[in-house]
C-alpha cells in the first residue's frame, strides 16, 4: 500500500511499521524509541531477536543523544560521509533500546542520502530503526515493488523510486578509544575511511590499522559481527557463480542439454552463453546500483538456476563480491 509523506509521519508515531526508500535500498522503519514498534519489524521479517538494528538519525548533531562517546575518528567519518551510505557503530548510552541494540553494548547510526528519507526524519522529529524491508535471508528491495513483492502488498510503502547506491551501507565500529574496524563492506570502500579515519597518523596505511589488512575475498575476512549471515541477499532460485565467461558459458551449455533451464547475470562485453541473460555494465558502483534488482529479474524467471559472473578479484570490487558470495552460498 502506498502512503504519503504525511501519512508514513502518522502511521510511524502511531507505532506502525512503513517501508522508507534510502540512497542503499528501503528499510522496513519504526520508532526507534517504541519497543512495541521495534518487535513488529523483527515479526514482519522474521527475523532473529539478537541481530540488531541501524537507528536512521536526521543529522550528525543527533549522535549525542544515543552514544557515550563520539570518538573524533567518528566525527571525521561523519562529517565526511554523511548524509551517506555509512554506518557508525558507536558505544549506547543506556537508554537506548535493547530491541535495536540485539543486546549489545553499542548502536548502529546512520544520516541517510536519500531526500524523501531525510523529509520524513526532519518533519516527524524522530529517529527510525530501519533493516532492509526484506524477508531474513532474502533479496534487499531496491524498488517499492520489490518491497510489496517480498512482504506483501499490506505494508505501507513510501514510494521514493528505486535506489541509486543499490546495496546495504558500509558498516564500520569505532570504539571509545578511537580504533575502528570495518563490519561490512560498502561502496564507501575501505581505502576511503581508512584515509579519513587515520588523518594524523603517521606511516599507517590502511593494511596495518585497525581495519585490517585490504583481502579481495571480502567473504572470507569480514569479521563476525550479529546479523551477518553467510546465507543472506539470496533469490529464491539456486544461484552459481562463476569466475570467467568460458566456464559459465560452458556450464549453460551442460544446463541446457540436461533440461535445466537458467538465466545469467553477465558483467561487461564477451561471448553470449545460449540462455537469457542481462549484462551489467563493468563498472562497480552500475553493478551495485543494479545488482538486486538484476536479481529480482532473474528471479522472477522461474529457471531452475541462476549463472552470475563475478566481477574481477580487485579492491574497487570488494563490496559486489561480498553481496554475490553470500546469495551464492548454498
Ligand atoms: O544501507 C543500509 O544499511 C540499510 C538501509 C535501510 O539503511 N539497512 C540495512 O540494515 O542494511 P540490515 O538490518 O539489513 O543490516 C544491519 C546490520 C546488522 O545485520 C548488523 O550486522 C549491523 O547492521 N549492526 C547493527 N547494529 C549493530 C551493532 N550494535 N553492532 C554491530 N553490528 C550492528
Ligand atoms: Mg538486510
Amino acid at each position: 500500500m502506498r502512503v504519503s509523506l504525511e501519512q508514513a509521519i502518522a502511521k510511524l508515531k502511531q507505532g506502525e511499521v512503513v517501508a522508507i526508500p534510502t540512497e542503499t535500498v528501503y528499510g522496513l522503519a519504526a520508532d526507534a524509541t517504541n519497543d512495541t514498534a521495534l518487535k513488529k519489524i523483527f515479526a514482519i521479517k522474521q527475523r532473529p531477536a539478537d541481530h540488531p538494528l541501524i537507528v536512521h538519525i536526521g543529522d550528525i548533531s543527533q549522535v549525542n543523544d544515543w552514544v557515550t562517546v563520539f570518538p573524533e575518528v567518528a566525527i571525521r567519518l561523519a562529517t565526511a560521509f554523511w548524509p551517506g551510505p555509512l554506518t557508525l557503530v558507536l558505544p549506547a548510552k543506556n537508554h537506548v533500546s535493547r530491541v535495536v541494540r540485539g543486546d549489545e553494548p553499542t548502536v548502529a547510526l546512520r544520516v541517510p542520502n536519500h531526500p524523501l528519507a531525510l523529509a520524513l526524519l526532519k518533519q516527524s522529529g524522530l529517529s527510525v530503526a530501519a533493516p532492509s524491508a526484506n524477508l531474513f535471508t532474502q533479496l534487499s528491495p531496491t524498488t517499492a515493488q520489490h518491497v510489496e513483492a517480498g512482504l506483501g502488498e499490506a505494508i505501507p510503502v513510501l514510494d521514493g523510486g528505486a535506489c541509486n547506491v543499490g546495496i546495504e551501507s558500509t558498516i564500520v565500529s569505532v570504539a571509545a578509544n578511537g580504533q575502528w574496524q570495518l563490519l561490512r563492506p560498502g561502496m564507501i570502500n575501505q581505502e576511503a575511511i581508512a584515509n579519513i579515519a587515520n588523518v594524523g597518523l603517521a606511516n599507517v596505511t590502511a593494511s596495518d590499522e585497525a581495519g585490517g589488512s585490504i583481502d579481495i575475498d571480502a567473504s572470507q575476512t569480514t569479521p563476525k559481527v550479529p546479523g551477518q549471515h553467510a546465507l543472506h541477499y539470496s533469490p529464491r532460485t539456486p544461484l552459481r557463480l562463476f569466475n570467467d565467461r568460458v566456464s559459465l558459458n560452458q556450464a549453460c551449455k551442460t544446463f541446457t542439454e540436461a533440461h535445466v533451464t537458467c538465466a545469467a547475470m553477465l558483467i561487461g562485453n564477451g561471448d553470449a552463453p545460449s540462455c537469457k541473460a542481462m549484462t551489467l555494465p563493468d563498472q562497480p558502483d552500475k553493478v551495485a546500483e543494479q545488482l538486486y534488482s538484476t536479481l529480482h529479474s532473474l528471479d522472477a524467471m522461474q529457471v531452475d538456476c541462476l549463472l552470475v559472473e563475478l566481477p574481477p578479484h580487485t579492491p574497487g570490487w570488494i563490496a559486489v563480491l561480498d553481496r554475490l558470495h553470500r546469495a551464492g552460498h548454498q
